[in-house]
């Protein structure tokens, strides 16, 4: 855990803003409450686990559903969790067994009809690898008709674990979940929010601080322009987390890509609402490892930057 505070003031970037890419996924939105209503059923099947047939609730019933864990493409419902021995079969196996969460936070994004949830707990005790906390972030893609509501088309699940990437051994599950409890995701009043292009503007700029120049590949967009930090501003990479005081910036400590490889195949899910921006992605500098960011913009500004990543891939090869 480290706290990082250093005066560091560095100009602010302008944000330019740009026109919306467009994109094949062309949906109905979606209407809010059902989307709403969709995502806490998927939150609840994340504590009683993705193992079952019984307790897949209906949405979750398509045949031709893509779930991907850490990057994986894995069948619904998982296997269970008898495999924990098996470094990539006790991974689907953290999902697969009940999660008892202690900090959960969701968006939908209702020009997508799609869901990121993000949740802090602890798995049953037969699915712990390393017996701590797992930070779980899935971003959800529903299929939608007003007849029909929502059903899930894709769930694309990044988990950090204690001993993976970013998530050291020793990191304490109490003060994660204090940290994440501590800030503020609540919803924006109209005259405050930003709309998606400088949501994901800021978002994409952010990314391509970290190097590697722009990795939007159009797939949701995300071709970032600009950064501006908010003041105060706090960033949490897994166990490390950097607070700022009012007259400084968040910047510091940024880990600047070094291969020149950045964040690429990003993939956005945006709530307006909150300011939420959460991006799945790889990460170049940890070989490609999928990821997930969330952002919180308010008035065009950096307020939190979360990530977190699965086990680097040159890491898993075990
Ligand atoms: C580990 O689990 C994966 C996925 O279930 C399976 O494909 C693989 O064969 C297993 N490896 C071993 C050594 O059991
Ligand atoms: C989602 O809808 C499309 C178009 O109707 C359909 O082809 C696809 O099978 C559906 N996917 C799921 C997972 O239900
Ligand atoms: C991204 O933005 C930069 C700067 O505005 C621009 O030069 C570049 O062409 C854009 N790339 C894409 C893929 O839109």
């Amino acid at each position: 855990m480290h706290r990082l505070i250093t005066p560091l003031t560095l100009p602010l970037l302008i944000l330019l803003l740009h026109p919306l890419p467009t994109h094949a996924q062309q949906q109905q939105r979606c209407q809010w409450a059902t989307l709403r209503s969709a995502t806490d059923s998927v939150l609840e099947t994340l504590q009683t686990g993705l193992r079952s047939t019984t307790t897949l609730p209906a949405i979750f019933s398509s045949p031709d559903l893509a779930y991907t864990y850490n990057g994986t493409p894995l069948p619904l419902p998982l296997a269970g969790s008898g495999s924990a021995a098996n470094s990539s079969g006790s991974g689907s196996s953290v999902l697969a067994a009940p999660l008892a969460i202690s900090v959960a936070h969701s968006v939908v994004d209702q020009d997508r009809c799609a869901a990121f949830i993000k949740a802090v707990g602890y798995p049953a005790e037969e699915a712990q690898t390393a017996g701590g906390v797992v930070v779980v972030g899935a971003q959800v893609w529903y299929n939608y008709t007003a007849s029909v509501g929502a059903t899930v088309r894709r769930m694309d699940v990044v988990v950090a674990a204690e001993g993976g990437w970013n998530m050291p051994v020793g990191l304490d599950g109490e003060v994660l979940v204090g940290l994440v409890e501590g800030e503020d995701w609540g919803a924006l009043s109209r005259a405050v929010q930003d709309g998606r292009a400088v949501l994901e503007g800021v978002a994409g700029g952010y990314l391509d601080l970290l190097g590697g120049g722009s990795g939007g590949d159009g797939d949701g967009g995300g071709n970032g322009t600009g950064v501006v930090w908010g003041r105060p501003c706090a960033r949490l990479e897994g166990s490390v987390y950097t607070a700022v005081g009012e007259t400084e910036s968040c910047e510091m400590g940024l880990e600047i890509s070094e291969n020149g490889e950045g964040i690429t195949e990003r993939q956005f899910v945006v709530d307006e609402s909150v300011g939420s921006v959460s991006v799945l992605a790889r990460d170049g500098r940890h070989g490609g490892s999928p990821t997930l960011f969330e952002f919180r913009v308010v008035k065009g500004a950096l307020r939190y930057v979360h990530q977190f990543a699965a086990k680097a891939l040159a890491e898993t090869d075990d």
